[in-house]
């Protein structure tokens, strides 16, 4: 075998320098569970493509005999065995990225980790590749890892697929098994979008059907994998789409130059044709293009450039610049597809920062909406996300942003989500569309606004959230209170967690998932009430904090007043009006708050009321002066 690179410098390099730079770039990043034989491909290829210097080479063939797993071949998984074994260690857990190159293509491959916390390295390296390779273990065929890789892969916008069906070998080479995996793979990916599927049967550790033809497989006619690499036309049409430039850094050297630098995400752009700034609404028209290489004509999606204009007009850092016939949205919130890639969960009202092109702004989970099954691809209501979940949820944000849906422009639709505390990337994610809310474009088309509404009242609205356990005397105070508002000529309205539990609410139980939705439903309708003018009191037990502070992110932090009742279990139980403690400690009612199904107590509440001490009167009046009193401007 000979291993001697033909292609490394020493040999004709300005030549061959040349050559390179002619051949087009495939950027591709391959995917699999652990043992499906990934790192195995990856040596393969870049052995195949004579890219291993002849010392690594026998190196490997060295340790393959002291470690390999492959008898009398050399195992070419050990070529990568070096990073391998800094992850197991934990000490690096990153995407690598290997370069090789055949006679027709240049190739860069992230390499991504497969166990399943690695998700998030996965995601990491596919947002800046044009084609997957998904491996499976032809004898274990699709597995859930599968389904998840092929979904993430998706989402995150890349278009071309290859399924590698490895370890064709161990089925005998049956094109009956190759044929049922790629038939379940194509039938579960129908929906995704996907440009190009190809799936291939290989033997990464022979290197059938991978750079050589296989004549052990000679039921199929298809590429080989590198073949098929080497001619997929993975060029998009970014170029074709409308106008768009985030600006990465206004450039100022002197007082007689300002430009504005970026990547251009999509579209092209030319001297004299105008832009506006995304945000604003201001408008000009670019005067020059400058680059390090002069001037140019004509740029397009891809290409670094320096943009002046004709006029001078207010951009800063992270503005949007578009095709002012074809603008982004400009909103401050948006429901958007994301990959949670942290380890604590992700829960409704977490505090975050959103990164969308040069932009970064704060942001707050609202409400997670669903977590996906990647199974069934399933939608189930949740209110909480584990680490590589995927999910759907709603995220509102610090000031509007503009951005584009994901399926529109895959530049501007995507953003990374930030910890605001240890500044780590924890989800990625795509966004489907704007929330559509008062503040955005659409605020002019209706002419009778929530203010309009509101003083017509008289009245400053706002949601008084009850929370505590069951009898802790929610209901009663609440009760109470809205006799007490009404009787000083306010409007209101009282939702009652039992009377919605028989209408809106009644295909709920009491799991986690279903309270959490139940919470989610309570703070729109609130959200919508308050909109409507009215003084809204909401008296649910509502156990869970974070569906709490989701509530309050959904209605805004202004106008929600947290009231705590706060009765201690033994006081609820003992009082027991609806004889609900005694039919718990007998089994009967599952999930039973405070005593089988947690509630976490608010931390600093508007309000706290000691329902064990205070008696219903008292407290009522307590909460109906502090919301009179709350708020100077309590009467528009
Ligand atoms: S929440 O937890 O989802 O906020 P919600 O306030 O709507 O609860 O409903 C609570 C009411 O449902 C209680 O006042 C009680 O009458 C009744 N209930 C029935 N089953 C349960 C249960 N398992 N846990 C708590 N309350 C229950």
């Amino acid at each position: 075998m000979n291993a001697v690179p033909d292609n490394l410098p020493g040999r004709d390099v300005a030549g061959l320098l040349a050559e390179q730079e002619t051949k087009s770039l495939l950027k591709f990043l391959t995917c699999g569970s652990v043992d499906d034989g990934k790192s195995t491909l990856i040596g393969r290829l870049l052995y195949d493509a004579k890219q291993v210097f002849d010392d690594q080479f026998a190196a490997v063939a060295r340790d393959s005999r002291r470690f390999g797993t492959v008898g009398e071949e050399v195992d070419l998984a050990l070529l990568l065995d070096g990073l391998e074994a800094e992850r197991e260690q934990g000490i690096t857990i990153d995407v690598a990225h290997r370069y090789f190159t055949t006679a027709k293509r240049k190739f860069i491959v992230a390499d991504t980790p497969g166990h399943e916390q690695y998700t998030r390295n996965m995601a990491t390296g596919a947002s800046t590749s044009d084609l997957a390779v998904i491996l499976v273990d032809a004898r274990a065929g699709l597995v859930t890892q599968t389904r998840r890789h092929a979904y993430i892969v998706s989402t995150l916008g890349i278009r071309h697929v290859v399924l590698a069906v490895n370890k064709i070998d161990l089925v005998d080479f049956s094109g009956e098994r190759f044929e049922e995996i790629s038939t379940a793979f194509a039938a579960f990916t129908r929906d995704f979008g996907f440009s190009s599927v190809q799936a291939i049967p290989v033997s990464a550790r022979y290197g059938d059907n991978v750079s050589a033809r296989s004549a052990r497989i000679d039921w199929y006619d298809g590429p080989t994998l590198i073949e098929h690499l080497e001619s997929v036309d993975v060029r998009s049409s970014t170029a074709a789409k409308p106008f768009r430039m985030s600006v990465q850094w206004v450039n100022r050297p002197n007082l007689d130059f300002r430009g504005f630098s970026g990547t251009i995400a999509s579209g092209r752009i030319r001297p004299g044709e105008p832009i506006v700034v995304a945000k604003s609404g201001k408008t000009a028209k670019v005067a020059r293009i400058v680059t390090y290489d002069g001037d140019l004509e004509e740029a397009e999606a891809g290409e670094a450039v320096t943009l002046t204009l004709d006029e001078e007009i207010d951009i800063s850092r992270g503005d949007l610049l578009a095709d002012p016939k074809a603008r982004p949205t400009v909103d401050d919130g948006f429901v958007a597809k994301l990959v949670w890639m942290a380890e604590e969960p992700l829960t409704g009202g977490r505090a975050l920062l959103v990164k969308c092109g040069a932009k970064t702004v704060a942001a707050t989970v609202a409400a997670v909406r669903h977590d996906i099954d990647v199974e069934s691809l399933a939608e189930r209501p949740s209110r909480q996300l584990a680490l590589n979940a995927v999910a759907r949820v709603e995220l509102r944000l610090a000031e509007a942003i503009a951005f584009d849906p994901y399926d529109e422009d895959r530049e501007t639709g995507a953003f990374v989500l930030i910890d605001r505390l240890t500044n780590a990337t924890v989800a990625a994610g795509m966004i489907e569309a704007g929330l559509g809310r008062a503040t955005n474009v659409h605020r002019q088309a209706t002419k009778v606004t929530r203010e309009v509404r509101a003083s017509q009242k008289g009245q400053r609205p706002k949601v008084v959230w009850f929370t505590g356990l069951s009898g802790a005397g929610k209901s009663t105070i609440a009760d109470l209170t809205e006799q007490k508002l009404v009787a000083a000529g306010r409007h209101t309205y009282l939702l009652d967690g039992d009377n919605l539990r028989h209408a809106l609410n009644r295909d709920l139980g009491f799991s986690d998932r279903d309270r959490a939705e139940n919470i989610r439903r309570v703070a729109e309708v609130a959200k919508l009430m308050a909109d409507a003018g009215l003084i809204v009191l909401v008296s649910f037990i509502s156990p869970f904090r974070a569906e709490r502070a989701a509530a309050r992110a959904t209605i805004g932090e202004a106008d929600f007043v947290e009231v705590f009742v706060d009765t201690p279990l033994e006081v609820c139980e003992a009082r027991d009006a609806k004889g609900l403690y005694a039919r718990a400690r007998a089994g009967e009612i599952a999930n039973f708050t405070g005593l089988t199904s947690p509630y976490e107590p608010p931390e600093r509440p508007d309000l706290r009321i000691e329902g064990a001490r205070v008696d219903a009167e008292a407290a009522a009046e307590a909460v109906v002066a502090a919301i009179l009193g709350a708020s100077e401007d309590w009467s528009i």
